[in-house]
């Protein structure tokens, strides 16, 4: 309710929810949006939350996102639910869920890490140390790769 009373609820879109308290714009970042594409962004940070202390909340108008968007955002949010709207209600829900290990999506930090190597063709893999804030270990080489790595490789 008191959510509520901050931002109106949506007619289409997208609402993405329960994000760790100030990493709204890193979100955002992420999806690729500058705020110069026209549709009606709103922002909340640090809105009181019961489940998480406080949370942040991104809704975006008119725009549904993908499978593969959705995957990035459970590193630096891994408690998001990604709910999408039509016509008022929520048609689909998603609780992001970060695995307990991460493939592809970023990279190891270390330049003579064998996954950096042009010569061998390695896809970096990380075990997940650490959740919130998140925190990697690669499995090839140990360097450990913090929020903040992740946010600088991602936006
Ligand atoms: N929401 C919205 N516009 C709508 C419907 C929902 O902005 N037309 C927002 C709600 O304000 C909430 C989120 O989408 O932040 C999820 O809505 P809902 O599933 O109804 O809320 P909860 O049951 O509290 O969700 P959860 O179980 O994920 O906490
Ligand atoms: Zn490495």
């Amino acid at each position: 309710m008191e959510e509520e009373l901050r931002i109106r609820k949506i007619r289409d879109g997208t609402v993405i929810d329960h994000i760790t308290a100030g990493y709204a714009l890193s979100v955002l970042r992420i999806l690729g949006i500058t705020g110069r594409e026209g549709f009606v962004v709103s922002i909340a940070m640090n809105v009181p939350s019961k489940k998480l202390g406080k949370k942040d909340i991104v809704k975006v108008e008119g725009r549904e996102l993908k499978a593969e968007e959705v995957n990035k955002i459970a590193l630096i949010a891994p408690r998001a639910t990604i709910n999408i709207i039509k016509d008022y209600a929520v048609v689909k829900k998603i609780r992001v869920n970060l695995p307990e290990e991460i493939e592809d999506i970023v990279k190891c930090r270390n330049p003579t890490c064998i996954t950096n190597s042009p010569r061998e063709p390695i896809k970096p893999k990380f075990k997940v140390i650490s959740r919130e804030p998140v925190k990697l270990r690669c499995m090839y080489c140990n360097t450990t790769i913090e929020i903040g790595d992740i946010i600088k490789q991602l936006t």
